[in-house]
């Protein structure tokens, strides 16, 4: 079976996306992990400024997922009819968001009780359910092709 893949700019804003928010989910479980721990800790990383790695992805990520959103509001609506791409849009935005509303010294100060580093948090806990599912729900639908016509270039 073949299977149209997306258009050119979708899978262009889309890949970027899809390569540099795994780096902010998992750099930030590493800052949760070192300034926060109140779930649960995470072994000791390798000793670096996490927060300083976390925000330099965090300010590569947020202009791709603005254009990103701005293409899937657009001219990818459509998709966003099922909640398996919406629900990871929604997740992404909150997390970029939130983001942007945070202050560096906040966690260094152990300040944990500001609205935006809860909203963090929780868009960080999205994440974790909304891209697995929406990979689940791809499977399912189209299989490995229909995976691999995001990640293809030509
Ligand atoms: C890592 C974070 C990811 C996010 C935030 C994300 C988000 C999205 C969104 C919002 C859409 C809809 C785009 C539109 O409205 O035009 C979409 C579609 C799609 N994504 Fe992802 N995605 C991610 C990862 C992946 C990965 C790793 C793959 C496959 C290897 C993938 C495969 C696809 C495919 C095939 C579509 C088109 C689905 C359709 O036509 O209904 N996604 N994604």
């Amino acid at each position: 079976m073949t299977v149209a893949a997306p258009p050119a700019l979708l899978r262009l804003l889309h890949g970027l996306t899809a390569a540099l928010l795994p780096l902010a989910w998992l750099s930030g479980w590493v800052v949760y992990s070192l300034y926060d721990g109140r779930w649960g800790r995470l072994p000791q990383p390798i000793s670096a400024d996490w927060i300083d790695i976390h925000g330099s992805i965090g300010v590569a990520l947020w202009p791709v997922a603005l254009l990103f959103v701005g293409y899937a509001l657009t001219a990818g609506r459509w998709r966003l009819r099922r909640a398996a791409n919406a629900l990871p849009l929604l997740a992404l935005v909150l997390a970029v968001g939130s983001g942007k509303l945070m202050q560096e010294d906040w966690l260094r100060d152990g300040q944990l009780h500001h609205l935006a580093y809860s909203l963090h948090l929780l868009a960080w806990l999205l994440i974790a359910l909304a891209v697995p599912l929406h990979l689940l729900a791809l499977w399912r639908r189209g299989g490995p092709a229909l995976l691999a016509t995001m990640l293809r270039w030509h």
